[in-house]
């Protein structure tokens, strides 16, 4: 383990409706409220933050979005600014997930003025980078990250303690069951740490969080974090049930 606080985040993706999303809170803050080995964050919905951020109030639980546009304000239908998010009580958002990569066309400018727009408002980006399989196939993984984190983090100038998380999610890892190697997971986590102590400097590096996600359960979450530049991990599938969830977070 390192001197660095970890981050256990769950993304919940399009699942649950206000009433699913406040019994599994709930549930959750009863679990794993208190916990100080770890932070803790969950990114329900947009339509259930409201109501999930009145149950996290007394607890050490934050709350994230899972996407935000880089605007303050507008006639931008469909969107929702880093103010309205700190409004409802959010602290973080995942930013440039591969699902909004692929699915949805999001570019690598796209994803750095929002990363820009979340530091502005006081909010937290966690800022998604990853290869796809025919990619590390083709030997691309590290010019693909490279580029991924450059001009994610293109133009910013980052101060301790205010810096974004990054979430390092092999794209053939999500939601296939299929985790990375613990030896793929150190040397692209080295990697990344070294390329921002190259671009921010080394005390930035040092605090900077690394996590990873891709297909993380309660089977292999303590082998994750035995490793020096894993700082946590951002949950998809296994965060969706309390019980579950809160066996990753007591890794
Ligand atoms: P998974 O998703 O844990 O279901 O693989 C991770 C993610 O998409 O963040």
């Amino acid at each position: 383990m390192n001197q660095r606080t970890p981050l256990i985040a769950g993304n919940w993706k399009m699942y649950k409706t206000i009433g699913q999303a406040t019994d599994a809170a709930r549930r959750l803050v009863d679990a794993a409220g208190g916990v100080t080995h770890t932070e803790v964050m969950i990114a329900p919905a947009f339509t259930a933050l409201s109501a999930v951020s009145a149950i996290l109030a007394d607890s050490d639980i934050y709350m994230g979005a899972q996407n935000m546009f880089w605007a303050s304000e507008g006639a931008f239908t469909g969107e929702i600014s880093a103010s309205m998010l700190t409004d409802v009580g959010c602290r973080h958002v995942i930013i440039g997930h591969s699902e909004r990569r692929h699915l949805f066309g999001e570019s690598d400018d796209l994803i750095a003025q929002k990363v820009k727009a979340a530091l502005d408002a006081d909010l937290i980006p966690v800022l998604c980078v990853g290869e796809t399989d025919s990619e590390r196939e083709t030997k691309k993984t590290f010019s693909i990250l490279d580029k991924q984190v450059k001009s994610g983090l293109k133009g910013l100038i980052l101060e301790a303690g205010r810096e974004p998380v990054i979430a390092y999610e092999p794209v053939w890892a999500i939601g296939t069951g299929k985790t990375a190697q613990p030896g793929q997971v150190d040397e692209v986590h080295s990697y990344l740490r070294d390329l921002i102590a190259r671009q921010f400097g080394e005390a930035i590096a040092g605090t900077i969080r690394i996590l990873y996600g891709g297909s993380v359960k309660p089977e292999n979450i303590s082998v994750l974090m035995s490793l020096q530049d894993v700082d946590g991990a951002l949950v998809g599938g296994a965060s969706l049930d309390p019980e579950i969830f809160t066996r990753i977070i007591n890794f």
